[in-house]
């Protein structure tokens, strides 16, 4: 049975090969984490395998004993792959919904749970999911992948306008805490953003900017208000953590502007490992002037298939 209404992208081919293809650091990152975790004695689960079981066929290639791959979409392309790689008689393919996974077809010692929307209020549901896996088919050992789900937000200000110092420093910041995540080592010593460094070498350079240097120098529409809170902090070893998530949040704001927009980042890692970082925006209602010492907060309770509601607190103002 199909169950068009929880179909995502990687639930086609196309789908999923653009998923592959459109960010190889996160496969290199799988790569990793499953080599580490998954070997011969290993019984894996990959939850939401997608219609080419890549992730199930990389652990059957790493020894795992026994692969159960689940989708509710259809899988046999993932089928045709596994028998050209040699590995169909290790992995089983299940072509129904996670929740009504039978209780006989674990427990796992690895479960790969790649089935995120990459965005908060969608992937809430997803997080249950997982969580109620990990109660039912997990044992004190399970690793999972990712093994956790970490959500940050940050409030903006999307009026078109000059590229600022303040933006250049929060995309430098951006830049250099995904380049720590990725390389696992710390970077403190670069954090304040090298304006004249870049300046002169923007001057020096004979060749005009890469697209990519050009694009990170770039006007942005979106300057930094407020810093970046932690929202949820997700651990498939704790189950309870993805229950739900806080109903509001305040940010601190430390700029001034009007603050029309919220960017939520998430970050799926196992142990210090980055898998994969994403940046998804909202909007909230109403946009607000804000000054710094303000607090913005964020009504998270909602079904945010609007605007976000906003509220300032003007208490500490500074
Ligand atoms: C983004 S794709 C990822 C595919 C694969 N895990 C990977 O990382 O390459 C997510 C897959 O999860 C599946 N999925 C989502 N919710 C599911 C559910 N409740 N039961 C079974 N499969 C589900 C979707 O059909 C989709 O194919």
């Amino acid at each position: 049975m199909t169950h068009p209404g929880v179909l995502s992208a990687g639930a086609s081919p196309l789908g999923h090969i653009l998923l592959l293809a459109g960010a190889p650091e996160r496969i290199l990152a799988l790569r990793l984490a499953m080599s580490s975790a998954i070997g011969p004695p290993s019984v894996v689960l990959d939850a939401g395998c997608g219609s080419l079981g890549v992730l199930a066929i990389m652990a059957a290639r790493l020894g795992a004993r026994r692969v159960v791959a689940v989708d509710t979409g259809r899988l046999d392309d993932a089928r045709a792959l596994a028998e050209e790689n040699g590995v169909a008689d290790r992995i089983e393919f299940l072509q129904c919904d996670l929740a009504d996974l039978p209780a006989a077809t674990g427990p796992f010692d690895v479960i790969l749970g790649m089935i995120y929307h990459n965005e908060p209020r969608r992937d809430l549901a997803r997080q249950q999911l997982m969580a109620g896996l990990a109660t039912r088919f997990a044992h004190p050992g399970t690793a999972f992948i990712p093994g956790t789900v970490r959500y940050t937000v940050a409030g903006y200000d999307s009026a078109d306008r000059e590229t600022t110092e303040q933006t250049l420093q929060d995309r430098w910041d951006n830049a250099v805490a995904g380049a720590e995540a990725l390389t696992g080592i710390t970077m403190a010593g670069i954090r304040p953003f090298p304006n004249a460094d870049y300046s002169s070498v923007v001057e020096q350079l004979a060749q005009p900017l890469s697209p990519r240097a050009a694009r990170f120098l770039a006007a942005d529409t979106r300057t930094l208000l407020t810093s970046r809170q932690l929202f949820a902090e997700i651990s498939y070893a704790a189950p309870e953590t993805a229950s739900a998530y806080p109903p509001a949040l305040g940010l601190t704001v430390t700029a001034p502007g009007r603050l029309d927009t919220t960017v939520w980042r998430q970050e799926l890692k196992f142990g210090d490992l980055l898998i994969r970082r994403t940046h998804t925006a909202h909007p909230v209602t109403p946009p607000c002037d804000v000054l710094p010492g303000d607090t913005a907060i964020l009504a998270t309770d909602g079904d945010w298939s609007g605007a976000i509601p906003l509220t300032i607190r003007h208490d500490d103002r500074i």
